[in-house]
């Protein structure tokens, strides 16, 4: 908690132009004492709670914001009183605390946009920039969310006072409603309701900075966008796909029921076993990733169970994303599979290895440079496969190129399928250098920009 306390205290004295009165900021009033002129914004105002005096006096402010122990007053623009615990924003100190008190006007009572301010009895305050609070608890910080609407249109379960307003009560006060989605918005309100991304359309995810609003319970802490823009922050206690590690990437919710002999989509139990208690998706990809010759992928299913696979491991039958719905039992704010499912992690490095060297009576040729542009725009082979880009995979573009009736098979670039009858193709590279992704099947290689998978056929056309 940063104290602030280089406040400078300013001598603040007027002449009023007449040359008759002289206002004078008042230095102390019972345990309050003056700690200087600061720029205030109707933006975002330096603290939160106004108080209406009928008769605007610093004294009376500052009685009024003795009531519930304030660490802090302001008066501003000769009449307006404040209280709060936070300088909410950091502004700098003002010169213009310039205006006679509406009710007194031998007093100092602020000035256009500057606050005159006053400090209780030396209680310590924070000061502004909050930080977005991460997690709490099994809640989990979705994002910035930019309004059309009423998306969450709930509240918890007992209302809480907007100058008590903080993440962790928002949360705790729609989870004891029965929400999984809590909203804070406007620094002090709390909406709930039950949302599942993806949002629906007309919903945007805005960048953080926009739900840049201090809660008003804790200044610390962030609470939302402004009043104008309807921006929310959002969070979530429904268990989120963790993210991978670096190095890893989300293959994605995986059909995993396992049939003939008890096999999972993965067939290897990690070498030392993760105790329930431990079990996380971090832990499990950090067991797979020292299983021997499985450690191409890592795969969560059933809430607390892990397994591994080899590079050859097909990823089998995607599932409803919402399948893969389990809490860890090592960190409930992960999702480990469904059940049925399994969520799956694959490390590009290993599981890129994958490529198919016969598949029926088609033969790898190998890895070849194809690069049109030193080709004279053409391809080593001349037609493209009917395949839609997205369900492109080494079995799909052969079946489809001896189909047409071709001999040769070859993809580029994770997406393109191309057939002819080549007899010479060229330049030949490692056939690491073949290393993009297929678009239908990431654990295989479907050649890459300028490169050709090619595969020949090597039996006779019915
Ligand atoms: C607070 O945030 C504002 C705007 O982002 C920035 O200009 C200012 O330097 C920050 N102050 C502190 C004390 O971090
Ligand atoms: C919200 O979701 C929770 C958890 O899935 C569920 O128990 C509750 O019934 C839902 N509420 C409504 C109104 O759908
Ligand atoms: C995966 O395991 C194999 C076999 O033990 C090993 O050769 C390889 O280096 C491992 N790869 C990574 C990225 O750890
Ligand atoms: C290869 O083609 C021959 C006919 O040319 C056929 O008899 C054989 O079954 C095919 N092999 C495979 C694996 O499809
Ligand atoms: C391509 O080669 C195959 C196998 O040799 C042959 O049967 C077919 O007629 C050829 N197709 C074309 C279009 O030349």
């Amino acid at each position: 908690m940063f104290i602030r306390g280089a406040l400078a205290i300013l001598a603040f004295k007027h002449l009023a132009s007449s040359g008759v009165a002289a206002q004078t900021t008042l230095p102390a009033y019972k345990t309050w004492t003056s700690i200087g002129c600061l720029r205030d914004s109707v933006e975002g105002r330096v603290l939160h709670h106004l108080v209406t005096l009928s008769d605007a006096t610093v004294e009376a402010c500052l009685d009024a914001c003795i009531v519930n122990n304030y660490a802090l007053a302001g008066l501003e623009f000769g009449h307006e009183c404040y209280c709060g615990n936070s300088i909410l924003y950091d502004y700098p100190q003002s010169p213009e605390c310039i205006l006679p008190c509406a009710g007194d006007s031998d007093e100092i009572c602020g000035g256009p946009e500057s606050l005159s301010l006053y400090q209780n009895a030396g209680i310590p305050f924070t000061v502004g920039n909050g930080s977005v609070v991460q997690s709490y608890g099994l809640w989990q910080l979705w994002e910035c969310i930019e309004e059309n609407g009423r998306l969450l249109p709930h509240g918890p379960k007992v209302p809480i006072p907007s100058d008590q307003m903080t993440v962790e009560r928002c949360a705790d006060g729609c989870a004891a409603a029965g929400w999984t989605t809590a909203g804070l918005e406007r620094g002090w309100q709390c909406f709930c309701g039950n949302i599942t991304q993806p949002f629906p359309s007309g919903w945007e995810s805005t960048s953080g900075f926009e739900c840049n609003l201090p809660c008003l319970g804790n200044a610390q802490e962030l609470c939302g966008g402004t009043l104008d823009e309807g921006r929310f922050l959002a969070y979530s206690n429904l268990p989120q796909v963790a993210t991978a590690p670096p190095e890893w990437f989300q293959q994605g919710c995986f059909v995993d029921v396992p049939t003939n002999g008890g096999m999972h989509l993965l067939p290897r139990a990690p070498s030392t076993t993760i105790p329930s208690a431990e079990m996380t998706v971090e832990n499990c990809i950090s067991a797979c990733n020292n299983a021997a010759g499985y450690n191409a992928s890592a795969g969560v299913t059933a809430g607390d169970e892990c397994w591994c696979g080899d590079y050859s491991a097909m990823p089998g039958v995607l599932a409803q994303t919402n399948s893969c719905n389990l809490r860890c039992t090592g960190d409930g704010r992960e999702v480990c599979g469904g059940s049925g499912s399994m969520f799956i992690y694959s490390n590009p490095v290993v599981a890129l290895q994958s490529y198919l060297t016969f598949f029926g009576n088609w033969s790898l040729q190998g890895c070849f440079v194809d690069d049109t542009s030193l080709n004279g725009g053409s391809s080593l082979l001349p037609i493209p496969s009917p395949l839609i880009p997205s369900a492109i995979h080494a079995r799909h573009c052969m079946d489809s190129c001896g189909t047409l009736g071709y001999g040769s098979a070859g993809m580029k670039q994770g997406n393109e399928c191309w057939c002819g009858n080549i007899t010479t193709p060229g330049v030949t590279v490692p056939m690491s250098d073949c290393n993009s992704r297929c678009a239908d099947d990431p654990f295989e290689s479907c050649g890459a920009v300028d490169r050709l998978q090619l595969y020949q056929f090597e039996g006779t056309f019915s």
